[in-house]
């Protein structure tokens, strides 16, 4: 794979076992794993370093001088986006799809510090909040700037050469892998890993309800990564437990919140009400309902996403998560 790449993120990151999880949930103890792409680095960590590593080479290949994206309020890859833009001295606009909040909290203190000009775009759609990030790229450009404009969650051809890097790095790690299991927003590191293990069967994603159509945007994602990576075609279909989105995006469910204390009780994992929850409460289904066997290889993606838990206190108090 010779795609550009500038170095953001802190990689490898660490594989770890999982036994007390792996007990709790009945898989022989070298069973699970976690992958802690929760300790990226960049602003505090997550999935979209990867991304951005790939995005940012791109944006900087074709003179750009101002990242464009955008994400619900408590967007992890917006705040990653706006501090990978700093790191390299460009300008960074970015669309959140909410009303600015009264008093920030979570991830959106946290954009605050690193100042990208925010737009605050009301609700919007997932298709919506995409031609919303292309108008206001448009707008820069007819001030005169050099916009580099992402899709929500970075989840562009470029931004997936993260994952299919990171598939071979999981399989350096653990060579006998059978199974990744990840949270899907818009599907790219999903797809990423796919493509780099050339399989569908290795990846199971879990939806998080954040955009309509997951299973065809993995299936597209990973057709289209493997080939910008000059990789064989995936064999296979994507695999989506859809069950675990709960009522909407970004809205927490009981299985969310067993999940997250499961994890932290366990293997002292810090997990979140919006993706990584919603994913570990995936992987709990799947093992419960013997998608997932006892000694199954699996490893769980930690795609990051802590700073949202603190925009949640409510739900943490009362429910004991
Ligand atoms: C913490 C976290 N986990 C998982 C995801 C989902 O990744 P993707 O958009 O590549 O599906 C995101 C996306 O924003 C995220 O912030």
């Amino acid at each position: 794979m010779d795609a550009a790449r500038i170095p953001l993120a802190h990689l490898p990151t660490p594989l770890e076992p999982a036994p007390r999880l792996a007990a709790a949930l009945e898989m022989d103890p070298d069973a699970l794993w976690i992958k802690r792409d929760d300790c990226t680095g960049l602003a505090g960590g997550g999935n979209k370093a990867r991304k951005l590593e790939y995005l940012c080479a791109d944006a900087v290949a074709q003179g750009c001088d101002v990242l464009v994206t955008g994400g619900g309020r408590q967007s992890n890859h917006v705040r990653m986006t706006a501090a990978a833009a700093n790191k390299l001295g460009l300008d960074c606009t970015i669309v959140l799809s909410s009303t600015a909040p009264s008093s920030p909290v979570g991830n959106v203190v946290l954009d605050l510090v690193l100042a990208p000009r925010i737009e605050w775009a009301g609700r919007l759609d997932y298709a919506a909040l995409e031609d919303a990030i292309n108008a206001a790229a448009e707008r820069l450009r007819a001030e005169g700037k050099r916009p580099y404009a992402m899709p929500v969650g970075g989840a562009s051809v470029v931004g997936e050469q993260g994952y299919v890097l990171a598939a071979e790095e999981l399989r350096e790690q653990l060579p006998d892998i059978d199974l990744v299991v990840t949270a899907i927003g818009s599907g790219g590191t999903h797809a990423g890993l796919v493509a780099g293990f050339g399989d569908h069967a290795r990846v199971l994603g879990v939806d998080v309800g954040a955009r309509p159509d997951p299973i065809e945007a993995v299936f597209h994602g990973a057709t289209a990564a493997a080939a910008f990576a000059g990789l064989a075609q995936p064999g296979g279909v994507p695999q989506v437990e859809r069950d675990q989105a709960g009522p909407a995006y970004a809205v927490p469910t009981a299985e969310g919140r067993r999940a997250v204390a499961l994890a932290a009780r366990t293997e002292a994992l810090l997990l979140d009400p919006v993706y990584t929850g919603k994913a570990m409460a995936g992987l709990i289904a799947a093992r419960r309902g013997g998608r997932i066997e006892r000694h199954t290889r699996t490893v769980f993606l930690h795609t990051g996403g802590l700073p949202a838990l603190f925009a949640y206190p409510d739900w943490v108090a009362t429910t004991g998560a």
